[in-house]
């Protein structure tokens, strides 16, 4: 197969960590037959120095002409203390998924065995966890009403969602637990947020449509908690924008290693693949950033390209990294941490 991939490296540990899943997609592209054609393209900090666009229509062309996009991180910390700044990188994120229309952001949770205990959480707390949250990506606060009133002393932002925004992503949510354990949790405010009514009443009214499915419907404070109480407790949860931001950086820590935790934003048609730790710029060009979230976001890149058994050879691989010792600093003894190159290398070669 013939595959065009958009490689959005970005900034921070971006480049060093996309560079790795490289050699491992290459590596899975020559075991399985596969043709990979890559289109590196700027974004983020990296694009506003470039072109002054952290998401230049340059990119949209490549992105919009791929079949998938791999991508690494944004953001710089020369915009993050300077508010009057015009431009950030993170609007590059956000314009790309408007533009994309990747409106769900899927993150999952999952603990290896072989690192249950470095997780800040007890091994029996945890122990089985295995959770996708569905994040609704193009909608919400973030892209509502927002600006200043009494000679900018008063300010707000407004969360909007209309029916159809809450029922496509509520459809991928019925989908994914249908193939998982048919359980769906709805997570709301719907206490206090009108917006969160409809969310609530929207799902309520696709349960008929699928009635194997066993929908719940919890308020997005007590989720907060029983994410960490009973993390194993949960299946497929569906929220809207800000809750979904909020509660997927909660859930990362579960597994023990942020650095493990890969993404899939989708829509219509293209996705987009993401490790969901961020540049981490203070250890940038260092090569000892792990690698192996955004590896693992390039099985679920292959798993939507309907490419599951190459999906499984990165994981097996993956694992195997894991439980040989094959890893970067975050996750190994004292002195003992591979470099970032080195790691992919391994996978690369073992795969
Ligand atoms: C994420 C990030 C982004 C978000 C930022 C960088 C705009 O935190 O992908 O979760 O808030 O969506
Ligand atoms: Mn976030």
């Amino acid at each position: 197969m013939e595959l065009t991939i958009a490689l959005l490296a970005g900034d921070g540990i971006g480049p060093e960590v996309i560079q790795q899943a490289v050699k491992v997609c290459d590596a899975v592209a020559t075991k399985f037959n596969h043709q990979i054609h890559w289109k590196p393209a700027l974004t983020g900090a990296a694009a506003i120095d470039a072109v002054g666009d952290p998401y230049p229509d340059s990119t949209h062309d490549i992105c919009v002409n791929s079949d998938a996009v791999l991508f690494g991180a944004i953001g710089h910390p020369r915009f993050d203390n300077d508010p009057s700044a015009k431009v950030r990188p993170e609007q590059g994120l956000l314009k790309m998924r408007q533009k994309l229309g990747l409106f769900a952001n899927v993150r999952p949770t999952f603990t290896f065995e072989s690192l249950i205990d470095r997780s800040p959480l007890k091994r029996e707390r945890i122990e089985g966890t295995d959770l996708v949250f569905l994040r609704e990506l193009t909608g919400g606060i973030y892209f509502g009403k927002r600006g200043r009133e009494d000679n900018g002393d008063t300010a707000y932002d407004t969360c909007t969602y209309t029916r159809m925004e809450v029922k496509r992503l509520a459809k991928k949510g019925f989908e994914l637990a249908m193939k998982r354990s048919k359980k769906l949790c709805c997570v709301d405010k719907a206490n206090v947020l009108e917006s969160s009514r409809l969310w609530r009443e929207t799902v309520q009214a696709m349960e008929k449509d699928y009635p194997e499915v066993e929908v719940s419907y919890e308020f997005v404070d007590a989720v907060a908690m029983r994410l960490v109480q009973w993390p194993n407790s949960y299946d497929v949860l569906i929220t809207e924008n800000l809750f979904g931001d909020i509660l997927t950086d909660e859930a990362s820590v579960i597994s023990g290693s942020m650095g493990l935790m890969p993404s899939a934003s989708i829509g219509e048609s293209i996705g987009l693949y993401e490790p969901i730790h961020g540049s981490y710029p203070q250890a940038a060009g260092k090569d000892i950033a792990n690698p192996l979230a955004t590896v693992l976001s390039a099985a679920m890149m292959f798993d939507d390209l309907g490419l599951p058994d190459e999906a499984n050879a990165i994981r097996m691989v993956v694992n195997k990294s894991l439980a040989e010792g094959m890893v970067t600093e975050d996750l190994a003894d004292k002195n003992k941490g591979r470099k970032t190159s080195e790691v992919g290398n391994w996978l690369a070669k073992n795969l």
